[in-house]
């Protein structure tokens, strides 16, 4: 059992998936970028035809691009027809063996955990799911001990990244995609083999923008029914920027996430600069 995390009832059956080469898992830990890879590899899929991802009867994007640790899809997964897209927060030692043979492809997304835990904080409110937090400090204190959905931050980036070469793997950060969307999809476009021409490419990036993206509906999940989300409480596509964690922590929270940051990472160089 992993502290924090909420596992499937057939979490025994992901690890003895027979993985297709062109299985594509986007894994994250929570508040990373998750539902913002669903929307580009959706576009990347359709060639940047946002119409017709749009024409889908889901209430989400999770619908078109599910989590494989949900109830009920492991199922779905063995019986889905290529490609498979799947999502997950899954620790690696989770997840389906045959990843190991470099059989699919993994996209690791990250983000400087300072702004994660922002932006799960928030989350956490709205979320009906979620136990509502009593405070941002009760919650800094949780997060920094691991004991938050998904668990701990610095278990789930190192489990993976100590893994990068053994499997087919593409590591991205948000930051990176923040500061250069163009790059970051063309980026994972060649991961993916995706051949697209420039125009098709600009239209996934068109449709990936946080302004774009917040006014539609199933990519905010303004269709999520009420005793999934509290929508008076928040947005699901909240700010969307680097650094908001400095208008919410302390210089004694800083300073002593930096300190354990650099203790839990020092072996593990990700290119984060947990300042900013
Ligand atoms: S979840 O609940 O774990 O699936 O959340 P996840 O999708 O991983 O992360 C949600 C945060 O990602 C932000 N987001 C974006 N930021 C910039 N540009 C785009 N296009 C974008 N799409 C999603 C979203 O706003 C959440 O971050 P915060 O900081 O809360 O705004």
């Amino acid at each position: 059992m992993v502290r924090g995390i909420h596992l499937p009832h057939e979490v025994d059956q992901i690890r003895d998936l027979e993985i297709r080469d062109s299985d594509v898992f986007v894994v994250t830990y929570p508040k990373s970028g998750t539902v913002w890879l669903q929307q580009i590899l959706l576009l990347l899929d359709s060639k940047g035809d946002m119409d017709s991802i749009a024409k889908k009867a889901v209430f989400s994007i999770t619908g078109l691009v599910p989590w494989i640790e949900s109830n009920g899809q492991v199922q779905m997964f063995v019986k889905a027809e290529s490609p498979r897209y799947r999502v997950t927060h899954l620790p690696y030692h989770l997840m389906p063996k045959e990843l190991i043979l470099k059989k699919g492809k993994v996209i690791y997304v990250a983000r400087n955990p300072k702004d994660v835990l922002v932006s799960f904080y928030c989350f956490h409110k709205m979320a009906k799911m979620l136990e509502t937090p009593k405070g941002f400090d009760e919650f800094f204190d949780k997060f920094m001990r691991g004991e938050v959905g998904s668990g701990s931050w610095f278990e789930h980036i190192k489990g993976w990244i100590s893994h990068k070469d053994d499997l087919n793997m593409l590591f991205i950060t948000y930051e990176e995609m923040i500061q250069d969307l163009h790059t970051a999809v063309r980026r994972i476009a060649e991961f993916l083999e995706a051949d697209l021409t420039q125009d098709q490419l600009n239209s996934v990036v068109k449709h990936s923008t946080f302004k774009n993206m917040s006014q539609i509906p199933k990519s905010n999940m303004e269709l999520m029914p009420d005793d999934m989300f509290d929508h008076k409480e928040g947005r699901f596509m909240r700010k969307g920027i680097i650094g908001d964690w400095k208008n919410h922590f302390t210089v004694a929270q800083n300073e002593q996430f930096d300190e354990i940051f650099n203790q839990e990472m020092k072996d593990f160089p990700v290119p984060f600069i947990i300042k900013d």
